[in-house]
């Protein structure tokens, strides 16, 4: 007899007529009058269920009777291979321990009835209980370790960066502030602005947008480095690519260039897309049924298409060159909008477009200034479904040129004097890029809006849970 997971059995790792026990939860139920029940019983390691046949003289075969979706359970019964043509086993029941009932079954928010995605984020601490919730984070594990597997593999050193700071990388002014002052009495100076000398820090801070200017740092000296976690953003976005809170991978590295960075993220990509459809084959299976039925071939037509790249100048032109009438005005040196990123995609036969070298006002001030003085060697990759996935530069080495950027953005060198050491003690060349976690699993899973791709979404006014 062993406690087995359902993905066990399904993964042949136990052999039939053997005794198991499976601890998990009654997902259906069907009662036959011939006096045997059904129970599909899951556990979260398979998309699919397993079935144990429960006969009317179990002892509580009169509890069986009265279980419910939801209630959970250990099963004790032997394997054997199932006579029905839905499932490969099934387990004929030895002994069911009823562990938790459902409350008002009724008023259960998880039925087994089909739930649609806005219902399910009122309830973000139940909706795991769903397939799909469950697919998607049985997905998006296998995402995260083969993002960390690719950069362990290449020698990339995993350099956990700060979450409080001081520092606005992005230039957004949409950061959120970490402070232990009193709401109630803030401390002011005599020109009536905030005195923070005596908040926690000494100064103000807040929650990170990005960890790349400490991780440029480690750059410097470990060469090829990351940083992954959770980033905070409090834009006023109410839009299906938006969190307040999300993850994001940051990767930095001396001595490359701008094409590096498109090449080592296309890499990267294409590495994590193949160990999902390698890895994830069931979970693939039931969002093609549920969500998107070709998702799988988009995945492997990803595999094989190079990344389409153009500059941001060609962007332009094609916007002003078609015959589509956008809502936000298109002209060098205004910021591309999602439905321009939309109809670019479009226009590229829905392949990966990668778009470099921005006029400098829209980028933020550390991107490496290009020679025509206008540009920056950045870059945005957009992908499908989702658009901008990934946001990178080559970052301005040359000491007199970010000095006179840091100026230009009016930032005062005494926040960046440790930043500009980094120019003044053994410069080098150097890039990086960052990804949006939620973004690169809603192109892989198909699922649109990011919000059910974390477990317990933040964006504005929401934070349940
Ligand atoms: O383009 P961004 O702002 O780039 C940076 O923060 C750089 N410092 C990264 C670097 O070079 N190390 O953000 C990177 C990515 C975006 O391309 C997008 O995919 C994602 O982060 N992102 C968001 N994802 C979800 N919700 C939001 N509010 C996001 N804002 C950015
Ligand atoms: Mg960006």
């Amino acid at each position: 007899m062993c406690i087995v997971s359902v993905l066990d059995v399904y993964k042949n790792k136990i052999n039939v007529n053997t005794e198991i026990i499976i601890r998990g939860w009654m997902r259906n139920k069907r009662d036959s009058k011939l006096g045997f029940s059904f129970l599909d019983i899951v556990d979260g390691s398979s998309v699919y269920p397993i079935q144990f046949i429960v006969y009317n003289h179990l002892l509580n075969y009169q509890e069986v009777l009265k279980l419910t979706t939801g209630c959970s359970i250990i099963a004790k019964g032997i394997l054997v291979y199932s006579q029905g043509k839905n499932q490969v086993y099934e387990v004929i029941a030895k002994k069911i321990k009823i562990y938790g009932w459902i409350d008002k079954p009724n008023q259960y928010p998880i039925s087994s009835k089909k739930h649609s995605m806005e219902f399910l984020r009122t309830v973000p601490h139940l909706r795991s209980r769903t397939n799909l919730i469950s697919v998607i984070s049985r997905v998006r594990h296998i995402v995260m370790k083969s993002l960390h597997d690719f950069l362990n593999e290449n020698f990339y050193y995993w350099i956990p960066t700060p979450i409080i700071t001081s520092l606005d990388t992005e230039g957004m002014g949409s950061m959120f502030r970490v402070s232990t002052l009193n709401f109630c009495s803030i401390p002011k100076n005599s020109d009536g602005s905030t005195n923070f000398n005596s908040d926690f820090f000494g100064k103000e801070s807040f929650l990170t947008v990005s960890g790349q200017l400490t991780l440029e740092s480690y750059a410097c000296s470990l060469s090829k480095v990351y940083t992954f976690g959770p980033t905070f953003r409090a834009e006023n976005s109410n839009t299906s690519r938006h969190l307040a809170e999300f993850w994001m991978l940051e990767v930095e590295q001396a001595f490359i260039n701008l094409n590096n960075v498109i090449n080592l993220a296309e890499s990267l990509l294409k590495y994590v897309v193949h160990t999902v459809l390698e890895y994830c084959t069931d979970e693939i299976k039931f969002l093609m049924n549920k969500v998107d039925h070709k998702i799988k071939e988009k995945l492997e037509t990803f595999l094989i298409t190079d990344f389409i790249q153009i500059n941001y100048s060609e962007a332009i032109n094609i916007l002003l060159n078609s015959k589509k009438r956008f809502q936000e005005q298109v002209r060098f040196g205004l910021n591309l909008s999602s439905e321009h990123e939309k109809y670019l995609i479009h226009y590229y036969n829905y392949r990966t477009v990668v778009i470099k070298n921005y006029p400098k006002s829209l980028k933020a001030f550390y991107m490496r200034l290009n020679d025509d003085q206008i540009t920056v060697a950045a870059v945005d990759i957009l992908l499908p479904g989702i658009g901008e996935v990934i946001g990178g530069s080559e970052r301005e080495e040359r000491i007199d040129v970010l000095i006179s950027r840091l100026k230009e953005y009016k930032y005062k060198n005494q926040d960046y004097e440790w930043y500009i050491d980094l120019r003044r003690y053994g410069t080098v060349p150097h890039a990086g890029f960052g990804m949006g976690f939620e973004r690169f699993v809603s192109y892989i899973t198909g699922v649109s809006n990011v919000r059910d791709l974390i477990p317990f979404p933040r964006t504005v006014k929401n934070s349940y849970c």
